[in-house]
């Protein structure tokens, strides 16, 4: 017997990919592809449902049972640890975690090191790895002004494409992780659901290794 499929999808490009990727699976739902406020979309007959959800938010939905599958960047997964399983590398929303601050930048050795970011566990990871002491000034947003206004020596955030450091003059100093956008399930939906999201998962993984 079938079961309802629910689906977390981070809102944005990514999530509209990854939607793609989905209908491509055999999990069309024509109402999503209608521009619109709406935030829940659902196929009766392919017994799916769809919801948007802020990117940061996609694996509480699937970490609470909310929906059985999710779509999430990689830095949430480290970010938040949720107990979900990951299921699969989509290979897309490629981007890295690194530290970045202004050109000439020296790390003060001897002194605890000021890091802004919307970061702080993957941070305080980081650096207790390398055992160096650090202040962490937690942003939200707009973490490259931090440097820049000597609110902190440097920024732990995502570079994607490199722009938002070059207009700031800014640069990496050193990389972190890569990220990249990774299917999550449900630890109960996996085992009560296994036989229909282990199709989605290999039909997914057939077009990650076609692309
Ligand atoms: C993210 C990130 C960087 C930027 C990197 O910010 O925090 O600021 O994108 O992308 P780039 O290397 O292609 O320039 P986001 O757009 O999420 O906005 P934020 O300032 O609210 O963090």
């Amino acid at each position: 017997m079938k079961d309802w499929i629910n689906v977390a999808l981070p809102k944005g490009r990514l999530g509209e990919k990854a939607y793609g990727m989905l209908k491509n699976s055999g999990y069309e739902c024509p109402a999503i592809e209608d521009p619109g406020r709406k935030l829940i979309f659902e196929n009766p007959e392919k017994m799916v449902r769809y919801f948007w959800v802020k990117p940061s938010d996609v694996a509480i939905y699937v970490e609470r049972g909310a929906a059985d599958l999710g779509i999430v960047g990689k830095d949430i997964l480290l970010e938040y640890e949720p107990e979900v399983y990951e299921l699969l590398d989509l290979k897309m929303g490629k981007c890295r975690m690194a530290v970045a601050g202004k050109k000439d930048f020296r790390d003060p050795v001897g002194q605890t090191l000021k890091v802004a970011t919307k970061f702080p566990n993957i941070t305080r990871n980081f650096y207790a790895g390398k055992c160096r002491d650090i202040d962490i000034i937690h942003l939200n947003g707009s973490i490259e002004l931090a440097p820049i206004l000597g609110l902190s020596h440097v920024i732990v955030d995502i570079v994607e494409t490199g722009t938002t450091l070059r207009e700031n003059d800014l640069a990496v100093h050193e990389e972190i992780v890569p990220i990249s956008a990774r299917l999550i399930a449900n630890v109960a939906s996996y085992q009560f659901k296994d036989a229909q999201i282990n199709a989605i998962r290999e039909s997914l993984q057939k077009q990650v290794e076609e692309t």
